[in-house]
């Protein structure tokens, strides 16, 4: 499917992701000649806005949330004339008729229908533009996470979406996927020769994620409490790292070939019992601290009243298959945590025989230190690899080896190049039909399988969050939970 949308309509365009992301990064293509002369722009939500209106509205946003040097005011103008406005009032069903009616003509050419709404709402809104005629068989829709909060509610959610788009045309987005640096990941393992082969259990003693966040609720209350990390980050985000980390090699880029590779991941991820949960997962909630110098409340103080919902979370997962048999893969992402950090930390093992000896720390490999490599996903980026290196000198008294680092920064190799916002991508290959980089139902239907059978043994065992202060790295349990096994997060 590689027709390219003439009329994009974005449900949400009034909320804080259109004004945050979604229209600072058409601007970007569109500043960029990316975006066809014809493409129009149409902007819905509930409120009731003249277009003028909302075109103030886009122009503050784009002032608030893109560098002045950006701004052009001729592509501006240019921008804001491609941009229409629709109240459509998803919930009461009502405002179909008048999309249909400004969409006019357009109405027979692709549409692709953007859903920054509440997940509630994709269903409904699906059915509604299919009832209104605005589901061609061009048309297309793009959905943001979450898909449900459980497996039963996310198959609900893709029944009804599904009654007015074909699979083909559905769009799931997360927006990690559209990051460069978790694109990179397949050109690492995927563009060299050098990585692939020791990419298994019999090199490989374990496997980091970390996805460390130093804000907390961000005011979303009503969201966040009841949802909490383990479906907020871990069902979606982490998974898809994990799957791109630990697939097989598809055969192409296509659709098809990637995502068939991660589903075939996900659902050879083995399920936590209620025994695996107690020694292998940890649920954690900041209490008040400090954060890069500043103090901050607790998340009870900061959502007003006492809670169980998991800001952080640290698990012990296996991958039942030949390729990582026995390979523990730690996961661990939580906010108010001291630094921003998303990280993939690959363990290899040690070598069989160490023939030298080496003045310093014990390392894993009797003298040695085990090869390490860190792949760095924000904010810096950069991929280095820890390997042990003769120390000059003449040896009288054997050879001594220091561990030093191989060091790309990705930042310093592509200095020219602008670092690009992910949703710009995201709604380019939405717009040029490219589904690649967007989750498919059998792949989100995985995740929340995996992520159900956690919450139940955590309901069936009464796992409770523990405490830790805002600024560290989470409840001491997470760092016992790979101590343990005689490894350590790198922090
Ligand atoms: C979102 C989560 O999907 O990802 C947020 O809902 C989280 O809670 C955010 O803060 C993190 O995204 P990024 O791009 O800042 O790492």
């Amino acid at each position: 499917m590689n027709v390219k949308v003439e009329t994009l309509v974005l449900f949400g365009a009034t909320g804080d992701l259109a004004h945050r992301m979604l229209f600072p990064s058409l601007y970007n293509l569109h500043e960029d000649g990316l975006l066809a002369d014809t493409l129009t722009i149409v902007g819905s939500g509930r409120t009731r806005l003249d277009r003028a209106a909302f075109h103030t509205q886009v122009r503050e946003a784009l002032a608030d949330h893109l560098p002045e040097d950006r701004l052009d005011a001729a592509a501006l103008d240019g921008f804001l004339a491609r941009i229409d406005y629709c109240a459509v009032d998803a919930g009461a069903g009502s405002g179909y008729d008048d999309l249909a009616a400004l969409l006019g003509e357009r109405m027979a050419r692709p549409i692709g229908v953007y859903l920054s709404t509440p997940p509630s709402m994709f269903g409904a809104i699906a059915q509604g533009l299919a009832a209104a005629g605005i589901a061609c068989a061009e048309c297309r829709i793009a959905m943001e996470k979450p898909i449900g909060h459980d497996l039963a509610s996310s198959r609900a959610v893709n029944e009804q979406v599904a009654s007015a788009f074909a699979e083909d045309h559905v769009f799931r987005i997360d927006h990690y996927l559209g990051k460069e640096t978790v694109q990179n990941l397949l050109a690492l393992r995927f563009a060299n020769m050098l990585f692939e082969p020791l990419w298994n259990a019999q090199a490989i003693d374990h496997v980091q994620i970390t996805v460390a966040e130093t804000v907390g609720l961000e005011g979303r209350v009503s969201y966040y409490d009841g949802v909490g990390a383990l479906r907020d980050m871990v069902q979606n985000h982490m998974l898809q790292l994990l799957a791109i980390i630990a697939m097989e090699p598809p055969a192409s880029v296509s659709a098809t070939a990637v995502r068939d590779e991660k589903v075939k991941l996900l659902r050879s991820l083995r399920r936590m019992s209620a025994a695996d949960v107690k020694a292998h997962s940890v649920k954690g909630q900041y209490a008040s601290g400090a954060v890069d110098g500043v103090a901050v409340k607790g998340y009870a103080d900061e959502l007003g009243h006492a809670s169980n919902t998991e800001t952080f979370v640290a698990l012990k997962a296996f991958i039942d298959n030949w390729r990582w048999k026995g390979v523990p893969f730690y996961l661990r992402t939580g906010k108010r945590m001291p630094k921003r950090q998303s990280e993939v930390l690959i363990q290899f093992k040690p070598v069989p025989h160490n023939i030298f000896a080496r003045v310093g720390a014990a390392g894993r490999g009797g003298d040695l230190d085990a090869n390490m490599m860190i792949i760095n996903l924000q904010p810096e980026e950069n991929i280095r690899v820890k390997v042990m290196a003769k120390q000059p000198g003449l040896d009288r008294d054997g050879v001594k080896l220091k561990e030093v680092t191989l060091d790309v920064s990705l930042s310093h190799s592509f200095a020219g190049e602008r670092r690009r916002i992910a949703y710009e991508r995201l709604l380019l290959d939405f717009i040029e039909g490219d589904q690649t980089l967007f989750v498919r139902r059998d792949e989100v239907e995985a995740q929340w399988e995996w992520i159900d059978a956690i919450r139940d043994a955590w309901d069936a065992v009464d796992l409770a969050p523990q405490a830790y202060t805002a600024g560290s790295w989470g409840p001491s349990s997470a760092i016992a939970l790979i101590e343990r096994d005689g490894a350590s997060w790198h922090d």
